[in-house]
């Protein structure tokens, strides 16, 4: 009924043996070993070499105790002890993987199927870290469609345009051969996705509708987070602001502009400067796009920053952030999941860049579980996030890293971070991630299933540098009016 793959044979450790293999195994594959003291312990292989004979080495993963949990043996196993390939049932039991939520993929070297709970997933928050290239926003799009079929609300914030080719079904013909493996079909989102532009139809011709903010009464303070000013800068703007407070109930920019215009000192052409720019962009309105509008059941709603400058960027998340986080407290909007991709832009670490957006997600990360506003937070700079809002992340996505410094950043900041789990993640394979979540008992190496829906990144591959241009030139005076360079 087992399938014998091996014998313990050399020296064994507590938490690694050797055996000769005998049948047929692969790397990543699991075996189990029976012990007198704690019956069936499972360990994965690790690695395999074939010198005179086949041997493997297998980590010592545990086995399950009276109480069910995952436990670490106290006893090694013994030479010449029989090795079997792990079943199914085995398997799942000890990791204690579900059945049923959001599937991300196969369980690496064998055909068994991952969930992770969409409760934990949108209460306790989720991270993908990894490497540039490595698949970040194409797990991240395996999440997306997985959480959109089960109605949950979703706000994007995309500062690529990568997202909106979830309308799309899967045309890669490679990625199509592999969906009966994991058991999936080709679906596009069309009716289910709506994107924005905070620019116009004529610079993102893929836009569905115009996001603006509001432009009405924007705060010092607004305006201070957006740009650096200096103290006599800041003073002028603060007195202006000010006056017109005392002689208008409703303000606009530029009534600030003109104010500011009237001040004495010589601090007000750089405001001035800063306060065109921003007017020029076109994004302020008297109507602002309502966030009962974007975050809807069923619905998964695109920022597509495209073309827009950084700190332009930073002003709508950090916009975004506080209107979702105050529309969850006041219930204004049903629980849903905030995507930032390139979040270390967004809430950089400190020492790194000073970012608008930066405290309204830190307090998301530790306050929004409490008003069901899940993060998924998506980073190629693990080293660059707030380490705040990491460390709040009970779910962890982690493909290749190598750089050392994140490497190093991911191992302060997650508890189950090894010098083992270092070598791993430095040579996973493109497509394959290493998940930590409390839906499961350890972290598992899982094989990313492959999108239903077309992946963007990819379509960007595709698009010739000649057609890039041509685009440009088209776009014309208002695509450059919208990234204007400082
Ligand atoms: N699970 C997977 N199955 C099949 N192909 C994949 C998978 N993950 C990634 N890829 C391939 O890898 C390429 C890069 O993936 P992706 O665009 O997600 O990288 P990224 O980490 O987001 O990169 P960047 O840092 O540049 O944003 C994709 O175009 C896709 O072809
Ligand atoms: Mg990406």
């Amino acid at each position: 009924m087992y399938k014998l793959v091996g014998v313990v044979t050399g020296e064994v450790k507590l938490h690694e043996f050797e055996f000769v293999v005998t049948g047929e195994v692969r790397l990543n594959e699991y075996v189990k070993v029976w012990t007198e003291q704690d019956g069936w312990i499972l360990a994965r292989v690790v690695k395999l070499v074939e010198v005179e004979k086949k041997k493997a080495t297998a980590e010592v993963i545990g086995y399950k105790d009276e109480r069910g949990f995952l436990t670490q043996p106290d006893s090694t196993v013994s030479r010449d002890d029989k090795v079997f390939k792990a079943d199914r049932a085995f398997i799942t039991e000890t990791l204690g993987l579900k059945s049923g939520g959001i599937y991300l993929g196969l369980l690496e070297g064998r055909n068994i199927p991952v969930y992770i709970r969409k409760e934990e997933l949108i209460q306790k928050h989720c991270s993908i870290l990894a490497k540039t290239g490595s698949g970040k926003s194409y797990t991240a799009g395996v999440l997306i469609e997985e959480l959109l079929e089960k109605s949950v609300p979703l706000l994007i914030i995309d500062p690529h345009g990568e997202y909106v080719t979830l309308k799309y079904e899967n045309r890669n013909e490679e990625e199509r051969k592999q969906m009966e493996k994991y058991g999936i079909a080709p679906r596009g989102y069309a009716s289910r996705v709506v994107v924005y532009t905070p620019a116009n139809f004529s610079i993102n011709p893929n836009a569905d509708r115009l996001f603006r903010i509001d432009g009405i009464n924007l705060s010092v303070k607004e305006l201070y987070d957006l740009f650096p000013m200096s103290d006599a800068q800041l003073g002028v703007l603060y007195q202006s602001i000010n006056a017109i407070k005392s002689q208008k109930e409703f303000y606009t920019i530029e009534d600030i502009i003109k104010k500011v215009s009237e001040s004495k000192s010589s601090a007000r052409w750089r405001i001035i400067h800063y306060l065109e720019r921003i007017r020029e962009t076109g994004i302020l309105s008297d109507s602002p796009t309502r966030i009962e509008e974007l975050v809807k059941r069923g619905q998964a709603s695109i920022i597509d920053m495209k073309g827009a400058e950084p700190d332009l960027q930073r002003l709508i998340v950090y916009r975004l952030c506080k209107e979702v986080f105050e529309g969850r407290k006041m219930g204004k909007i049903p629980p849903l999941m905030l995507v930032v991709e390139e979040a270390h832009n967004f809430c950089p670490e400190r020492g790194f860049e000073r970012a608008a957006s930066s405290n309204i997600l830190r307090t998301i990360a530790s306050e929004g579980r409490k008003f069901g506003l899940g993060l998924l937070v998506i980073s190629q700079r693990p080293a660059r996030v707030d380490k705040n809002v990491i460390s709040q992340c009970n779910t962890q996505i982690i493909l290749r890293v190598t750089n050392p410094n994140d490497i190093r950043a991911l191992s302060k900041g997650l508890e189950f971070m090894s010098s083992e789990m270092e070598e791993v993640i430095k040579r996973i394979p493109q497509g394959v991630a290493l998940l930590s979540s409390p839906s499961i008992e350890m972290p598992v190496l899982v094989d990313i299933r492959v999108r239903k829906s077309e992946h963007g990144g990819r379509a960007v591959e595709f698009e010739s540098e000649e057609v890039e241009e041509v685009q440009t030139s088209k776009r014309g005076v208002l695509a450059r009016l919208f990234s204007i360079s400082a």
